[in-house]
């Protein structure tokens, strides 16, 4: 009997056109070009301007960008599973507007929200799916409109977020490539250093809570920080050696693109030089669900089948974890 891995097929992403560069910012917070870029490494990030479009319409372009690349029917897909920190609407799941608005009517969908680590969970979800046998084509779509949830006026938060979405689809493999192990981990101890103060159940929304502002993110940056630097780099190191990994096995490191400071230290202790950690946080800073398929799509053409991935991400919650991976194809 062959066994059934879970491989990536195909990926589709969508980033808004308008830029937001570090000097604009200047002229919105007191910041400054060489600040942001030698403290994130980040020199632009896109903002969906429309003030009618929420995440949906990022993630619908997404997902429609990867089912006309690889020429799928959408009535194909099983399951669509939109991993996202921003959905349209509290109630009212994003991910099934999402899946109808593309014509997966055949499929089942729901959100999945796990800060900056939204999309990694989102990887062990689906393949759990396909692995079962139970399913054929999973759709998983990270997308985040982060610009509906950053205060503009904070300097500490509206340098590092973006917008976009990026989608990749899951099916099963029996050569044995796709997700090959997973390890991934939470501490509530997160709770207080990254998060909206109201709007939920706990805070609800209320006139005193719009006059002061408590429905835009807030980080303590630093501490995150630290906890980032730690955590991405013991899931990367952890996730190796119970693979028996060198750094010569690996051909890709894929970080969550939070700061290019925390990438730099999760690549040197995995030992990975340069040219095998794949960042793009220069163009769309910390996209937060999207970060790991923008990725994948951006350095698209450079993945070979066969080629060993790790992914690696760290988010509010705090939530974080690193993902071994068999790329399954090359590009066309
Ligand atoms: C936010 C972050 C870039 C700040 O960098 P940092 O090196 O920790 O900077 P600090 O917060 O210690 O601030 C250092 C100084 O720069 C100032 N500063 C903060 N933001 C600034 C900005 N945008 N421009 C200029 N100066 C700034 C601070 O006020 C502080 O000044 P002080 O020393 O006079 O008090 C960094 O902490 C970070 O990336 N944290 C992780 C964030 C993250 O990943 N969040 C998403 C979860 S995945």
């Amino acid at each position: 009997m062959n066994t059934i891995t879970a491989a990536i097929t195909a990926v589709g992403a969508y980033v808004p056109d308008f830029v937001l560069s570090n000097k604009v910012l200047e002229t919105m917070v007191d910041t400054n070009d060489e600040w942001i870029t030698s403290r994130t490494g980040i020199k632009e990030r896109r903002i969906l301007k429309d003030t009618d479009k929420g995440t949906s319409f990022l993630a619908i372009k997404a997902a429609q960008d990867l089912i006309a690349k690889a020429n799928i029917d959408p009535l194909e897909i099983d399951m669509v599973i939109l991993a996202s920190a921003t959905p349209d609407m509290p109630v009212a799941s994003t991910g099934v507007f999402v899946a109808t608005q593309i014509g997966a009517t055949n499929a089942f969908a729901y959100d999945l929200q796990a800060a900056c680590s939204s999309f990694l969970y989102g990887m062990s979800t689906a393949s759990a799916y396909i692995a079962s046998g139970k399913y054929k084509k999973v759709l998983l779509i990270g997308a985040d409109k982060m610009s509906s949830i950053v205060d503009y006026t904070d300097r500490a938060t509206c340098i590092i977020f973006g917008d976009g979405a990026g989608a990749v689809l899951f099916e099963p493999n029996y050569e044995g490539l796709g997700l090959q192990d997973e390890y991934l981990r939470s501490d509530g101890v997160g709770r207080d250093f990254l998060k909206i103060d109201a709007g939920g159940s706990l805070n609800p929304t209320s006139y005193e809570t719009v006059r002061d502002n408590k429905h835009s993110i807030v980080q303590d940056g630093k501490t995150v920080f630290k906890y980032a630097v730690t955590n991405m780099a013991d899931a990367s190191e952890l996730i190796l050696k119970r693979n028996n990994l060198t750094n010569t096995d690996v051909d890709w490191l894929v970080p969550h693109q939070a700061n290019k400071r925390i990438i730099d230290a999760t690549a040197s202790r995995m030992e990975l030089e340069d040219s095998k950690v794949l960042v793009n946080i220069e163009k769309y800073g910390n996209t937060t669900s999207a970060t790991l398929p923008l990725v994948l799509y951006d350095f698209e053409h450079l993945l070979k089948k066969g080629d060993n991935i790790i992914l690696a991400a760290f988010g509010g919650g705090f939530t974080w974890g690193s993902i071994y991976l068999k790329w399954a194809y090359d590009k066309k």
